[in-house]
């Protein structure tokens, strides 16, 4: 289950060289600590906190990037200590909206407002006051820190680690080196290897002297990127005096040029502070201290609040969600308050637990956590989605809850685990042939459903295997919705410059050039047949399986020496039809066609999944994109043995079966 969640991989090096993505001018926000110590309302405090806000607003539009400010009263208890910092590569019109933004969330929030302090992270700025003098000290308070990992790790985590480790520290040397006085930003690149690059920013709040704002990122660098970073893709920590962040994509401005491409929006894992915590525990009402009439009132109370809820969020949508909403506390109930012992998975969105709602149904629910990447908005789409969707090979949604900052979505409980265990788990799980090809046809099924027959034109864009959950009669159920895109029933294509997926699973058009279609998961889908077929995973994972070649070339090898049955795991217990087997073999390769033009629909891929007596077309070179030595291997390859271009090897019909035994 830990496999329902999506993590995110920016092939930016890609887009680097293939096209200039555009991005509208949104502001991404991290984090707020706002403290529980609340002032009065209607007090001269509350007054020059507003003259305070007005100021810095106003600083920020004039073109100013860093701004301190101190609003006196008459009574020194009345004094409101305030600044901004925008990141040093932010245009300015972003810095104001983001400062205006920032204030604006700093006075409506229902944590925020009337605290005696604050802080509010966005990327592009940093907003915070306070009734006490901050001004010219790093605050290294931990609860005031923030940290965010890509949950995905470096292949090369070592040497990795280093580089990052070493390239932060230059950058934060120039960074404190850089101008006396001035701001206290650099971003600096670095080469990973010829393809990749490391992408580096520090940040100190100019205010810091040069050796305060050195401490303060040596303490980053050396403590906490340690400890929530080391290894990964990428990684921030945030402290309200000074921030640090890497990654493996240009992820800032490089002096005066294009704007930021394509941060990616998912999948990023948050570790939240002991404030935050106690922030958000929300008081739960003991029931069974409540008489049967106090019971009565406050459901009826509840039901109210909730559909009031319902209408503040989703507006006209809202009649659709009648019935689909559940309150926290029932949540609370199904999962024994979220306890660790009904925890059946965990990924960058935050935790899965199982639970059981009183009239026995079994659930799984998917807490997203608090600080999560996905937006209200992003979660409330997805929703929207989901809940017009119903097919037997795709996990039913039953509801959700949006709630006190929590935002939770409920699925029915699939029993047996995701395809990615049965196919890559340690303990080798063996599949029958029977049951392979019932999930390659279920998984089918469900993509068309997605494609052609729901209400909606549905493009998933996070096929994978532990995407796809098997039922205890090993039903395929696809899973996870997150990043699933609604197209209008004409529309064939989108493109995007937020490439959001999975490593292997991706068309290359897609990884490249953010295009995506149906297509795209065609491509998705050609990929876990195969993987289905061989049990090897078609990613770079070292661990799992040692395979010399990409899945694709060594797939692509046998079929054009004529031996696709030795790709066959050999650990299939049961007989087969080898028709069958070199048929969806067949299939796999056309999906993974270059071109998407040549691929095939959903829908003639179910015919030709159906009617065995289709005779299919003769697969052209897949495509190899994700493995830029293999396809060097192939071209070597194949000069020596067929032409690349040659047609099929062989048809179906002419297949001389004897040569075709798994040896
Ligand atoms: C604060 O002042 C506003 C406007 O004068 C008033 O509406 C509000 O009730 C006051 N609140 C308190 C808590 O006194
Ligand atoms: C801004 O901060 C500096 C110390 O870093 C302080 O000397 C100055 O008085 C502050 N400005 C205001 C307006 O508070
Ligand atoms: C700031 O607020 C805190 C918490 O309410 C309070 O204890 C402290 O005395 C205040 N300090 C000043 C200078 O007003
Ligand atoms: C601040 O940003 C949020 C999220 O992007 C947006 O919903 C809100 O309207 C913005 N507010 C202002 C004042 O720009
Ligand atoms: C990343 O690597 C660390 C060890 O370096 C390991 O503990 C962790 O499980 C890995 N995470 C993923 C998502 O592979
Ligand atoms: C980090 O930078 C400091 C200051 O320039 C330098 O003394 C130190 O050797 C650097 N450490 C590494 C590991 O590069």
């Amino acid at each position: 289950m830990a496999s329902c969640f999506t993590y995110a991989i920016p092939f930016i090096f890609f887009i680097s060289l293939c096209f200039t993505p555009t991005r509208a001018q949104g502001l991404q926000y991290q984090y707020q600590v706002c403290s529980p110590n609340k002032f009065t309302p209607n007090t001269t405090f509350q007054s020059h906190l507003t003259t305070l806000f007005s100021s810095l607003s106003s600083k920020a539009s004039n073109n100013v990037q860093f701004f301190n400010n101190t609003v006196t009263g008459t009574n020194p208890s009345d004094t409101v200590y305030g600044l901004f910092m925008c990141r040093g590569d932010i245009p300015s019109d972003l810095c104001n909206h983001c400062v205006g933004n920032a204030t604006q969330r700093l006075s409506t929030h229902v944590d925020c407002s009337f605290s005696i302090e604050a802080v509010v992270y966005y990327d592009e700025c940093i907003v915070r006051y306070s009734n006490l003098s901050f001004f010219g000290t790093a605050d290294m308070e931990i609860n005031s820190g923030y940290v965010l990992a890509s949950p995905i790790n470096m292949t090369n985590q070592e040497s990795f680690k280093r580089l990052v480790y070493v390239s932060l520290n230059e950058t934060a040397d120039e960074a404190v080196g850089s101008g006396s006085g001035g701001e206290k930003f650099a971003t600096k690149e670095t080469d990973i290897d010829i393809f990749q690059k490391l992408y580096c920013l520090v940040q100190c709040t100019p205010d810091l002297s040069p050796r305060d704002c050195r401490s303060c990122l040596n303490s980053l660098i050396n403590s906490d990127l340690p400890r929530c970073c080391a290894g990964r893709q990428g990684g921030r920590v945030l402290y309200p005096n000074c921030v640090i962040r890497f990654e493996i994509y240009p992820f800032f401005r490089s002096h005066g040029s294009a704007p930021t491409p394509t941060p990616p929006k998912l999948g990023e894992k948050k570790s939240s502070t002991s404030r935050t915590i106690i922030l958000v525990v929300v008081p739960i009402v003991s029931l069974a201290t409540l008489s049967a009439f106090c019971y009565y009132l406050l459901r009826r109370r509840a039901r109210k609040r909730l559909k009031n809820l319902l209408r503040e969020n989703f507006g006209e949508e809202s009649s659709i969600l009648e019935g689909l909403q559940f309150d926290l506390a029932t949540i609370k109930l199904a999962t024994d308050n979220f306890s660790n012992e009904r925890e059946i998975g965990k990924g960058g969105f935050g935790e899965v637990y199982k639970g059981v709602l009183v009239d026995g149904r079994h659930i799984a629910v998917k807490r997203l956590s608090i600080g999560s990447k996905q937006g209200s908005v992003e979660f409330k789409n997805e929703i929207l989605l989901i809940a017009k969707l119903q097919h037997r090979n795709l996990v039913a949604f039953m509801g959700f809850c949006l709630e006190e900052e929590e935002k939770i979505l409920i699925y029915e409980y699939v029993p047996n685990r995701s395809l990615d265990y049965f196919l890559f788990g340690n303990q080798q799980q063996k599949l029958s042939w029977h049951e392979r090809y019932k999930i390659i046809g279920g998984t089918a099924s469900g993509i068309l459903y997605l494609h052609e027959y729901s209400q909606l034109k549905v493009i998933h864009r996070d096929l994978k295997p532990s995407n796809i959950l098997l039922d205890e009669n090993m039903n395929p159920k696809i899973s996870d919705f997150g990043l699933a895109r609604i197209f209008d029933v004409d529309q064939n294509r989108a493109e995007t410059d937020r490439i959001v997926g999975t490593y292997g699973y991706m068309s290359p058009e897609y990884a490249m050039l953010g295009q995506f279609s149906e297509k795209s998961d065609v491509f998705s889908f050609g990929i876990i047949v195969l993987e289905i077929i061989t049990s090897k995973k078609n990613a770079r994972s070292y661990e799992s399986h040692n395979m010399e070649e990409g899945l694709m070339t060594y797939v692509w090898r046998h079929w054009k020496n004529e031996t696709p049955m030795s790709i066959l795991d050999p650990n299939m217990k049961e007989n087969y039809y080898e028709t069958e087997v070199i048929r969806c073999i067949q299939i796999g390769l056309l999906c993974v066609q270059e071109n998407p033009n040549i691929r095939p629909t959903m829908a003639t891929v179910v015919s030709y999944l159906n009617n065995h007596s289709l005779e299919l077309p003769s697969p052209q070179e897949p495509a190899f994109f994700l493995h830029g030595i293999d396809k060097k291997v192939m071209q070597q390859g194949s000069s020596s043995t067929i032409s690349a271009n040659s047609s099929m090897p062989f048809s179906v019909n002419e297949m001389p079966t004897t040569s075709f035994y798994p040896r």
